[in-house]
């Protein structure tokens, strides 16, 4: 077991870019406190780093989801695994994603929050891949777009190895 894994965004440039993204946030909710939700486990690291570069009042929650799908892709059933732990009536949340692929989790879990009333919901991804969209659903605060392959580190993995790569890579050979 020895993937050999290719850099796509160095630790430099992904920093850089989340430094970016924390000024935008905090220009736009200046005056307004943020409930910053985290989507377990892929945006734990994005989340952590992005949290930091915010400079109006944060407030921290976390919600793990699994979606119902073929194996290969999400349905937009979900399953809630770990609730977030306070209400979300009449805050402003940002949801803080690892990746948008098809769009059907942050949708489903964006139409929830709002069902609980939530006053707002935006979304923050680190990375976005436009065309695996299968729903209508745009972040408002993205870090990359990347064309349809698959990327781990950073907090993405794959079969829950290389979260902790503190870059975003490409697997280029599995040599099992
Ligand atoms: P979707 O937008 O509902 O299809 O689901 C997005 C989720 O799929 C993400 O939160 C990731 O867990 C996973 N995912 C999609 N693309 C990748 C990838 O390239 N690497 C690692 N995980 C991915
Ligand atoms: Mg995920």
């Amino acid at each position: 077991m020895a993937d050999i894994i290719t850099e796509l965004f160095s630790e430099e440039i992904i920093t850089a870019k989340i430094r970016e993204l924390g000024r935008q946030i905090s220009q736009d909710y200046a005056e307004k406190e943020i409930k910053l939700i985290c989507v377990l486990r892929g945006a734990s690291v994005f989340y952590a780093e992005l949290a930091k570069r915010i400079t109006v009042p944060v407030r921290f929650d976390f919600i793990s989801v699994s979606s119902y799908g073929d194996g290969t892709e999400s349905s937009g059933r979900i399953k809630i695994r770990k609730e977030l732990d306070e209400p979300v009536e009449g805050e402003h949340v940002i949801l803080v994603e690892d990746i948008i692929d098809t769009g059907r989790t942050l949708k489903t879990v964006r139409q929830m929050l709002l069902e609980r009333g939530a006053v707002s919901v935006a979304l923050a991804s680190l990375l976005d891949k436009p065309s695996r969209r299968k729903v209508q659903i745009e972040g408002d605060y993205i870090g990359f777009e990347i064309p349809d392959e698959f990327v781990v580190g950073y907090g993405l993995d794959y079969q829950q190895r290389y979260r902790n790569l503190p870059y975003i890579g490409k697997i280029i050979s599995n040599q099992e």
